[in-house]
């Protein structure tokens, strides 16, 4: 299987800031779990801090033949339509991923403008949220 991991807004900060809410492992390190965890697939993981980057590899995720794709947006998640759109426009399914429990924090997490379009949603479970949603495309 072809997986793409995506990270949007400051998540290539994880493991230096608010290690309590998102743990002390830097992204690397999680992306590294994640690849041993799925050794015998394909995985492709990208990070951007800029919304139309991310559009632009939803867009190309058809083409370059991934099955599936694990996207934590970050802030992102909350208030961005052109997001929403990239993910309504392709035909490979996506799965919204948090680390944290959005719902147990703030208000304003607690809408997600994604979720509607994505196949599903994964939250609160740390760097584990990444795999679980990765492993709902072998189910
Ligand atoms: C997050 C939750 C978001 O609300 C926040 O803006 C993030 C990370 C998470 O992984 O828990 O940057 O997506």
């Amino acid at each position: 299987m072809k997986l793409l991991f995506i990270n949007g807004v400051n998540l290539n900060m994880t493991g230096m800031r608010e290690k309590g809410v998102y743990g002390t492992e830097t992204l690397d390190v999680i992306n590294a779990e994640i690849a041993a965890h799925f050794k015998n697939d394909t995985c492709k993981f990208y990070q951007s801090n800029f919304e139309g980057d991310i559009c632009t590899e939803l867009q190309k995720a058809p083409k370059d033949g991934f099955d599936g794709v694990i996207l934590n947006a970050g802030a992102f998640t909350h208030y961005s339509y052109a997001i929403r759109d990239a993910i309504a426009a392709i035909n490979v399914p996506v799965v919204e991923v948090h680390m944290s429990n959005v719902h147990s924090r703030e208000e304003f997490r607690h809408k997600s403008v994604l979720s509607e379009v994505c196949k599903g949603v994964i939250c609160g479970f740390g760097k584990n949220s990444y795999i679980l949603a990765a492993e709902s495309f072998k189910l």
